[in-house]
């Protein structure tokens, strides 16, 4: 499970079909460990009752800026004083509009206009109020405030419509909300991530690639990032969206992707290298489209460059990763790799759990043996491998 122990989280819930899933994000937030303090807006509690979010909470839930129970008199301040982060679930296109205004006129929105911690937005409209100028307008300058928007999805809306504007599902705000609360672990250091598949050409339309999602190179980008790492993210073509403040270098092939991280190099504290770079290429891959034909037909294939292992040799060879994606023999396998590519650390995972899918299993083999993350979505188990890296590199840097 996602680690937020000691974490102290207000979930705001504002006025919309979705509040009936930030129930759901209540009951998994407690399970993670956190401390959760419920605030609902009049709005809200149409849809849902307070008991409900009280039950699974285990605390009274606010919802009136006049009897607020904080002894002082001074709830509008008090519950985001000390709290880890305010996250607002959903958050209706009026709060939203509130919220860039600064109007504080209920119990949340002044807490929210009196906080000192993080804010975490997930949006949660019909989408045409997502779509409207007035709600982009305002989406814009919650991001220029520093707040964190997160979401929202495209798809089938309570409306009846389909489209952006519906909440992230909870088990995702879950594991975006724990990203962002990491330790800082990697503060100040310069992180390179290879992701995606290569796709080499055969000819100008078809092509040897392989079934690389880059879910998980994302993924652990992302949770780079998250521990205070300035992120380059080198990725073959995947179907994803480059994490929020991480530079995407797009490439296509295994040649491009060398060059690419041999660019990015300078500077580079960890390599971290998650592509499913393909092994091979067409030798002479043609410039016209092939002519169909009944004749058996051959291609010759020449070896790519192995980038990790090339970057992993030089003398000047930053902290180094590698992904090892075995179907058998798994840490025998995995730490022959380890070996052969001299390198700190390998990820072993298997192909059967690693391609495509969203959740993942994972073994981390160092010099000092295995150490097995047990099956989570892959940015809970990247949150953990870059802990296990930024322990790693720092012994390292004192040894
Ligand atoms: O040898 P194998 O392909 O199994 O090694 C996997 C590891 O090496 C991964 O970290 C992958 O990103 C990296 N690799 C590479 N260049 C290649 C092949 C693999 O960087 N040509």
């Amino acid at each position: 499970m996602p680690h937020l122990q000691t974490k102290r989280i207000l979930l705001g819930v504002t006025g919309g079909v979705a509040a009936y899933k930030a129930a759901e994000l209540t009951r998994l937030l407690v399970k993670a460990g956190a401390d959760v303090r419920v605030v609902m807006t009049e709005a809200a509690t149409h849809f849902v009752t307070p008991l409900t979010f009280q039950a699974l909470s285990g605390k009274p839930v606010l919802t009136q800026l006049w009897d607020a129970g904080a002894d002082n008199g001074m709830a509008h301040i008090d519950f985001s004083r000390d709290v880890d982060a305010l996250l607002i679930a959903p958050a209706s296109a009026d709060f939203i509009a509130k919220l860039v205004h600064g109007v504080a006129d209920d119990l949340l929105s002044t807490l929210c206009l009196a906080r000192a911690c993080q804010l975490f937005v997930a949006p949660a409209m019909n989408r045409q109020m997502w779509d409207n100028p007035a709600t982009r307008r305002n989406i814009a300058q919650l991001r220029a405030d520093g707040v964190t928007l997160l979401g929202p999805a495209s798809g089938a809306q309570a409306c009846g419509e389909t489209g952006p504007g519906r909440m992230l599902e909870p088990d995702e705000l879950l594991s975006l909300l724990t990203a962002s609360l990491q330790p800082k672990s990697l503060a100040g250091k310069r992180v390179l991530v290879t992701a995606g598949p290569t796709i080499e050409a055969i000819d100008p339309v078809r092509a040897l690639t392989n079934m690389s999602s880059g879910k998980m190179g994302y993924a652990v980008a992302q949770a780079a990032q998250a521990a205070g790492a300035e992120v380059v993210l080198v990725s073959g073509p995947t179907c994803l969206t480059a994490p929020a403040n991480v530079q995407l270098v797009a490439v296509r092939s295994a040649a491009d992707m060398a060059a690419a991280v041999d660019a990015a190099l300078g500077g580079v504290d960890i390599f971290i290298s998650v592509a499913a770079v393909a092994d091979y290429r067409p030798a002479q891959p043609s410039e016209q489209k092939l002519k169909k034909s009944d004749a058996p037909l051959t291609l010759a294939l020449l070896p790519n460059p192995d980038i990790l292992a090339d970057v992993a040799s030089r003398a000047d060879a930053p902290f180094c990763v590698g992904f090892a994606a075995e179907s058998k023999n798994l840490l025998a396998y995995g730490e022959a790799k380890r070996q052969r590519k001299r390198l700190p650390l390998i990820v072993v995972n298997r192909v059967q759990d690693a391609l495509g899918s969203d959740d993942n299993e994972l073994w981390l083999l160092d010099d000092a043996g295995s150490h097995a993350l047990a099956r989570a979505d892959k940015l809970t188990l990247a949150c953990q491998l870059i802990d296990h890296i930024a322990n790693l590199y720092s012994l390292q840097k004192q040894g």
